[in-house]
């Protein structure tokens, strides 16, 4: 299956949102989605299908020059497939164009698989926020330059 990655739009919401559901312990509202979408210090990219079915999507936001990724989502069955690794990699592109030179994220110390998409995309750890996500649940806090 081919898999391409581009700019998500408002159209995009109700896909993203469902993405988010199925896959994030808590997923974001509608109008912080959309804010994603619209808000000009924001990127929302999607991953979709030959047939336009939306399978992932990222966020991030940015001030000066510096990101933050605050998601990133596949579609359960559509793991493993590399869609994760293109919005990643699409994501830095686009920001590095906007002339952002660090990008930032945290993810919590057991989630092996977006561990692995980060420091294979170059990301290093700098920082461990104990318990942040509650008791025994820490966040690691990972960076990378562009
Ligand atoms: C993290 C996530 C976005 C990865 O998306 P994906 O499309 O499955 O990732 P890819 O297929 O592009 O894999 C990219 C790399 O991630 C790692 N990876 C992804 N899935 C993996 C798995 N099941 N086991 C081991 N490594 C895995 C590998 O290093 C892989 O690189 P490789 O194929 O060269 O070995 C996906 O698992 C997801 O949506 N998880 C739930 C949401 C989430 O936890 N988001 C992160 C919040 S911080």
């Amino acid at each position: 299956m081919d898999i391409k990655t581009g700019p998500a739009v408002i159209a995009d919401v109700d896909s993203i949102m469902r993405i988010e559901a199925s896959g994030i312990a808590h997923p974001w509202t509608r109008d912080s989605i959309e804010a994603l979408v619209n808000d000009d210090n924001k990127i929302a990219l999607k991953a979709f299908t030959d047939d336009g079915e939306v399978i992932g999507y990222v966020g991030a936001s940015y001030v000066l020059d510096e990101a933050e990724i605050g998601n990133i989502c596949v579609l359960p069955e559509y793991r493993g497939q590399g869609a994760g690794k293109m919005l990643l990699n699409d994501l830095l592109e686009t920001l590095k164009t906007c002339g952002i030179v660090t990008v930032f994220l945290e993810v919590e110390s057991d989630n092996t698989n977006a561990i692995a998409l980060y420091e294979k995309a170059g990301f290093t750890r700098y920082n461990l926020r104990k318990d942040y996500y509650g008791e025994g649940r820490d966040a690691m806090l990972y960076r990378r330059s562009l």
